[in-house]
């Protein structure tokens, strides 16, 4: 095991899946929700350590996508395990919605000091992303006295009733689950690289200008009342949507909609936060402070943890309202903790800087494979996206899709994000040799399946 996981290149010793992955999968198609979509290669995770991932088979991965965006620390890190076993000795759970512990207030303590909210603020702990964004929606209508939201074509926000109203990447997250269950409209999302306003609506702004004159000249003026609107919910670089980021002045813009309007400004950083855009959140890219940031998965390293943050003010709803049984678990926010030292120390940077090396690695590619249209994103959340050739951006999904297989059978682990990208999210510690070892794959991915 040690042996494996000290070698610096993936290894792959049978076909994929290999025999035991297939009989795990087999007892998985009988036993388990079938609804997980899950992409045609087919991973069984056997143990993993840093950026490396064993499968039952004995097939060594490379992995840049850290269980989708999770694995902030890598796989595993030492120091995170240790915090992780200490507290596991000492107490499991106590129910922070009836009795208290000292993690609670030390973790709200910490995210009052790094949350790109206005302080001061306070912390309503949850057990995953969606449920983080429930807490936002619950609480902006509460705030408010109103109901009505506006949220993004392409964003993803979870799948619980409440944030799949705001959710819209894909067809088959809404299919069968009748009308949304929030009052929710929904604006095309700002891409530069898929302007999706018209001329006249973008003027010389481009589609930062064309998203903001869609709200304030069309909604506001149509279906959606400014002074009905409780909130609007956006991720600064769109996820599930194929790692979009929003152009410079869009979220100012939005912001100042907002502040107008006594709107509040949700912002979903359950992808984007902790680490991964090269900065703690991917506001601070904006300098945006938001009335409500939700975070969940790079938080606690891979321990289920999520966390709705807001100006302090917002939340003066009385008890009962709103709680959790497990969230905010004494385990998990021990990881939490651990998690953010190690980001601060030296992961947030990391990121940055391996960020960088990694675009311009991908960006290289673009230069030589004219099937990339476009290579985007701060930090280590960096989309590549696919198209039939540059020239007419026509996207190319299956193509997308054979590259991912493609890296796949060579053994580095990459996920789809959007209809035609791919996302990059590795864990925060790749170094350079990695990305070095990883373009190769890729580059000779993409030129296999053409
Ligand atoms: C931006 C964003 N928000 C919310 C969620 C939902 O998180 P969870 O799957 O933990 O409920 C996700 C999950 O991918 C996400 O990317």
């Amino acid at each position: 095991m040690a042996t494996a996981f000290a070698l610096k290149k993936p290894q792959i010793k049978t076909e994929l899946p290999g025999p035991k992955a297939r009989s795990i999968i087999e007892a998985d198609s009988q036993f388990v929700n079938p609804a997980y979509p899950r992409p045609a290669f087919k991973l069984v995770a056997q143990r993993a350590a840093g950026v490396w991932v064993e499968d039952v088979d004995g097939n060594l991965f490379l992995d840049c996508n850290a269980g989708v965006a999770v694995c902030s620390t890598g796989h595993c890190h030492p120091e995170v395990v240790a915090a992780i076993q200490e507290q596991a000795a000492q107490l499991i759970h106590m129910c922070g919605t009836d009795f208290y512990y000292r993690q609670m207030p030390e973790l709200a303590e910490k995210l009052d000091e790094i949350v790109p909210v206005a302080r001061p603020t306070k912390t309503h702990f949850a057990n995953s992303g969606t449920e983080a964004i429930e807490t936002a929606l619950k609480l902006a209508m509460h705030a408010t006295g109103r109901e009505k939201f506006i949220a993004f074509f392409g964003s993803f926000h979870g799948r619980t009733l409440g944030s799949l109203s705001l959710t819209s990447s894909k067809i088959a997250q809404r299919i069968g689950f009748k009308r949304q269950a929030l009052d929710v409209v929904h604006v095309p999302y700002p891409n530069d690289y898929r302007n999706p306003f018209s001329a006249e609506d973008c003027g010389d702004g481009g589609a930062a200008q064309g998203g903001l004159n869609w709200i304030e000249n069309r909604l506001f003026k149509t279906t959606t009342p400014a002074e009905e609107v409780a909130a609007i919910v956006i991720e600064p670089v769109q996820g599930e949507g194929g790692y979009v980021p929003a152009p410079k002045g869009f979220l100012a813009g939005l912001r100042r909609i907002c502040d107008e309007h006594g709107i509040l400004f949700i912002v979903d950083e359950v992808q984007s936060g902790m680490g991964r855009t090269g900065k703690m959140f991917a506001s601070d890219h904006y300098d945006l402070k938001a009335d409500i940031v939700c975070i969940a998965k790079g938080i606690a390293s891979g321990l289920p943890l999520g966390a709705c943050v807001s100006r302090a003010d917002l939340m003066d709803w009385k008890p009962g309202a709103h709680a959790s049984t497990f969230g905010g678990n004494p385990v998990a926010i021990a990881a939490a903790l651990k998690t953010i030292e190690l980001l601060e120390r030296e992961l947030v940077a990391n990121s940055a800087e391996i960020g960088a090396y990694l675009k311009s690695g991908l960006e290289k590619l673009k230069d030589k494979h004219n099937c990339i249209g476009d290579v985007r994103g701060p930090g280590l959340m960096l989309g590549v996206e696919f198209v039939t050739d540059r020239s007419s951006k026509q996207p190319d999904p299956e193509l997308r899709d054979r590259v991912e297989m493609a890296s796949f059978e060579r053994g580095l682990i990459l996920l789809g994000a959007g209809p035609n990208s791919i996302r990059w999210s590795p864990p925060l510690i790749l170094n350079r040799e990695n990305v070095d070892v990883a373009l190769e794959i890729f580059d000779d991915a993409i030129t296999s399946s053409r």
